[in-house]
């Protein structure tokens, strides 16, 4: 079957893909995606959307239904790499890692303020399902106390005014966006640090801005509504820790990922059920 792509994915497994063509190639019956819109009318023969990425919400899933056109994503090889850079977002921030990195190049020593307890410190976990699981275990050995709120259950506001430490897991979609508004974001207690490795319209990022520029909080952030731009205004505070989407973006993870999408392609040229379809 012919095959398009927008990227050559990493890892070894990429090579058991025969006749890939990165780009245009209106032929295509398969095409390999890393969370973008699929153009339909340049890819009128399309069978299936293998997205290399466990969030889907750029690809308009309704519609490939419509079209008869099977969706698959790569749920379960990335939880470990995503629950790590959301736990080291939340030790640079509270621990100022970031701030004395700076501190130093710039030919200083002393930061400018103390940093904040992650040990002991109440941890709520937005979205409690497998990376959510997987940072609520790794806070547990740091002696955290977790609020673990699921997205249908589990009271937000209350957990949002209690917890020094907000994490955000829930995928992106109708009911989860602006989820923590502006409203919400005036819930969180003075010194909280809202780290969000989900994605950035999760989070109402103008009122986000609002809040860090005031100082009353601090955040980690991996993730932005319109990425790759992140806001002028974010990039001079220094009370934020930024990442550029990095979050599966390991060796490890990155090469397990691209085995599910190699998987799922090969079922399909099979005419073999498909490994973890979303459509
Ligand atoms: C995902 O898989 O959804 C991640 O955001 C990609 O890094």
């Amino acid at each position: 079957m012919n095959i398009a792509a927008t990227r050559r994915l990493p890892g070894p497994a990429w090579d058991e893909l025969e006749d890939v063509v990165i780009g245009e190639r209106p032929d295509a019956s398969i095409l390999i995606v890393m969370n973008e819109p699929v153009p339909f009318d340049a890819f009128p023969e399309l069978r299936l959307v293998a997205n290399f990425s466990v969030g889907y919400d750029n690809i308009d899933v309704d519609e490939c239904r419509r079209r008869g056109i099977a969706v698959t994503n790569t749920p379960g090889v990335l939880d470990a790499a995503v629950a790590d850079l959301a736990f080291g977002l939340i030790l640079a921030v509270r621990r100022r890692i970031a701030t004395g990195d700076r501190t130093i190049r710039s030919g200083g020593w002393t930061l400018p303020a103390l940093g904040r307890e992650v040990s002991g410190a109440t941890l709520a976990v937005v979205g409690i399902g497998r990376i959510g699981g997987a940072v609520a275990r790794r806070a547990e050995a740091f002696d955290m106390r977790v609020l673990a709120i699921s997205s249908r259950e589990g009271d937000l506001d209350a957990a949002l005014r209690e917890a020094d430490v907000v994490s955000v897991h829930v995928p992106l979609s109708d009911a989860t966006r602006g989820l923590i508004s502006r409203e919400r974001l005036a819930l969180l207690r003075d010194g909280a640090t809202l780290v969000n490795t989900a994605r950035g319209a999760i989070v109402d990022e103008d009122a986000l801005v609002d809040e860090l520029a005031s100082g009353r909080i601090d955040a980690g952030l991996d993730v932005f509504v319109h990425e790759p731009h992140v806001p002028e205004r974010l990039r001079g505070l220094p009370n934020v820790v930024l990442t550029p989407h990095i979050a599966s973006a390991t060796v490890e993870t990155r090469a397990a990922m691209t085995r599910v999408v190699v998987d799922n392609v090969l079922a399909f040229e099979r005419g073999e059920p498909l490994l973890t379809p979303v459509a």
